[in-house]
């Protein structure tokens, strides 16, 4: 795991961008996993700037996003679909038939969820990842005792959760209680994964998931498990952080380590390829899971 701090948001959005846009620029046709909340939107509007000044091109680009609320649909302004449209999607040249939310309004979830994973095998899996994570730790919406091997399948949200999300809504109770989520062990099949973070409220979660142990009450401490994760973190996030001194220390020798032929983002190596990792073979996807 690499973890990068930074010292405000709007430098964390640009870090993760320019990390998209070398795996955008080195596979036009990429994979992208996406995530919804007010984490990514810097690292969207960045995006949109490259696409509109510098001609970032999305035309071949396939995006799966993570999660979406059960009963509200694309055009509802509280859906992560319309999240999506609003905050990227309309402003990029992405075809519409290469965007994948899951369903809101499906009226056969589990079909939907077998579907949903289908589609990501077919269109070769997910090259990079983006992920947010929640104040009790959850990637996705796959909340404490979620299955580290979990599917992509309907959740009960925590509390903790609706609470946190309340802020988008009109009233607390308008908040849905269940959502279609990508299961921890569909994240983790992901090529490479970039966790993005900042304020003081995301500081325990962080470090739970960076430094704690691996456990399903912090879901996005499973990508400890992963090879190849980046965290990007603004000082607010990373406050909590034992080991910061080594992660600040590894930064700064960067410039200086041999080169990684497959990381898309070494930039102090603007002439590393990003060599895409063969496809991998089809997995079993039941769909299934706990609520
Ligand atoms: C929701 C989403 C997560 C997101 C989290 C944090 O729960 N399902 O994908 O990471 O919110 O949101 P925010 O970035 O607004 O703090």
């Amino acid at each position: 795991m690499e973890v990068i701090v930074h010292e405000n948001y709007d430098l964390v959005s640009r870090a993760a961008a320019a990390i998209v846009a070398q795996t955008l620029n080195a596979k036009p046709n990429a994979v992208l996993g996406l995530a919804t909340g007010s984490t990514p939107l810097g690292l969207y509007q960045e995006l949109v700037r490259c696409h509109r000044d510098e001609g970032l091109d999305f035309s071949q680009v396939v995006t799966f996003n993570l999660d979406e609320y059960v009963g509200l649909s694309k055009n509802d302004p509280r859906s992560y679909y319309y999240f999506m449209r609003e905050n990227l999607f309309r402003h990029v040249n992405i075809a519409p038939q290469n965007i994948y939310v899951p369903s809101g309004t499906t009226d056969n979830y589990q079909a939907f969820c077998t579907w949903y994973e289908r589609r990501i095998q077919e269109s070769g899996g997910i090259d990079l990842q983006v992920l947010g994570i929640g104040s009790d730790g959850h990637i996705g919406f796959n909340e404490p005792s979620s299955s580290l091997g979990s599917r992509t399948r309907i959740k009960t949200l925590a509390r903790q959760t609706i609470d946190d999300n309340a802020r988008f809504f009109d009233r607390p109770e308008d908040v849905p209680i269940y959502a279609i989520t990508m299961g921890v062990g569909t994240i983790l099949e992901a090529r490479q994964i970039l966790l993005m973070a900042n304020g003081a409220k995301k500081a325990p979660a962080v470090a739970a998931a960076i430094e704690g142990p691996v456990t399903s009450r912090i879901t996005a401490s499973a990508l400890q498990m992963h090879s190849d994760v980046t965290c990007l973190l603004d000082t607010d996030a990373a406050s909590q952080l034992e080991m910061i001194d080594y992660y600040r220390w590894v930064q700064a020798k960067h410039p200086g380590a041999p080169v990684r032929a497959s990381r898309p983002h070494f930039s102090s190596h603007p002439t590393v390829r990003y060599d895409a990792p063969p496809a991998r073979s089809p997995v079993r996807s039941n769909g299934v899971g706990s609520l």
